[in-house]
């Protein structure tokens, strides 16, 4: 039996693999008709985010069992197409859900006290003190759009360093948001004009997509937004104006539309708008779990097992 793993996975997950007995093949450049050739006799295939795993990989792989994906998302995993020639995907939903939310913490803080701007400043040499008046996030409102599993790690966590906390997520009752500490509010733009820090935990969905826009960010008057989640759920371009031009005080990203972000995006324009290379999942614990808990997953398909 063959494992294609084609997106750098932690090696905890490779040796699963290969003490059950399996032939591993790592192959992260594999794109295009290179991909193809490489999946036609696999009957694993590993990615993370960074595989496009679309119609024709499953046509191309007569043999595969199951998609394995280090990570939460499955967006770049065409379902549909999967379901269509039997093919299992399966996600690792836990293992890296802490790393998520303190990379959020992480971020909230960055943009808010400027760190990644006076940093940059002080390491040329200049001692910007007086440029960088700060926002403390003790007793402001964190609105918290999706209380899945990472926006309950980011409740816990900034509900203890003093922030009220409220949430819109059409998924939960009020009694769930409650045991965290949130105040459920059943409208976007109610949640976005009672907060002062916004932060998105929902998937990238149609019902998602672009869901934050010109109108919204209006409402976030002297707001920060942080969106670690997934791009393309916020309309990139009127993020960057609504921060240059509009109301919002700055924002913090660590997801694109489009990645790895093109050097001519108007966010990269902007000083007020923090951004990282999709680092919310990259710490050793979180690659060690996803990586071991979808080589279990792996195994699991390929033995008949739930
Ligand atoms: C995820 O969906 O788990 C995260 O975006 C991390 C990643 O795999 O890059």
């Amino acid at each position: 039996m063959k494992v294609l793993v084609t997106d750098p996975i932690d090696d905890a997950g490779l040796d699963r693999l290969r003490e059950a007995g399996y032939e591993v093949e790592t192959n992260y450049e594999a794109a295009g008709d290179d991909l193809l050739e490489a999946v036609a006799d696999a009957n694993a295939l590993i990615v993370r985010s960074g595989t496009d795993v679309n119609e024709a990989v499953f046509e191309a792989a007569e043999d595969l069992v199951i998609v394995g994906r280090a990570g939460i998302g499955v967006d770049n995993i065409d379902i549909e197409a999967a379901t269509d020639h039997g093919v299992i995907v399966a996600n690792a939903p836990e293992g890296n859900v802490r790393a998520a939310a303190e990379h959020t913490v992480a971020m909230a803080f960055a943009g808010a006290r400027w760190i990644p701007q006076a940093h940059t400043r002080l390491k040329d040499g200049e001692w910007a003190k007086s440029d960088y008046l700060g926002y403390e996030v003790n007793n402001k409102t964190l609105g918290i759009i999706g209380l899945g599993r990472v926006g309950q790690e980011v409740a816990k966590r900034l509900d203890g360093l003093g922030m009220d906390l409220v949430v819109f997520d059409p998924y939960i009752s009020e009694e769930r948001a409650a045991q965290f500490g949130a105040e459920l509010i059943d409208d976007l733009d109610d949640c976005l004009e009672a907060s002062d820090f916004v932060t998105i935990h929902t998937p990238l969905l149609p019902e998602t997509e672009n869901m934050i826009g010109e109108e919204e960010l209006a409402l976030l008057e002297d707001g920060f937004l942080i969106n670690c989640a997934r791009g393309g759920i916020v309309d990139e371009a009127a993020l960057a104006d609504a921060v240059e031009n509009g109301p919002m005080a700055g924002a913090a990203l660590d997801v694109f539309a489009e990645e790895p972000l093109s050097a001519d995006s108007p966010l990269l324009d902007v000083d007020e708008i923090v951004v990282t290379p999709h680092l919310g999942a990259s710490t050793e614990a979180a690659q060690e779990n996803v990586a071991v808990d979808t080589a279990d997953q792996v195994v699991a398909a390929l033995n008949d097992q739930p």
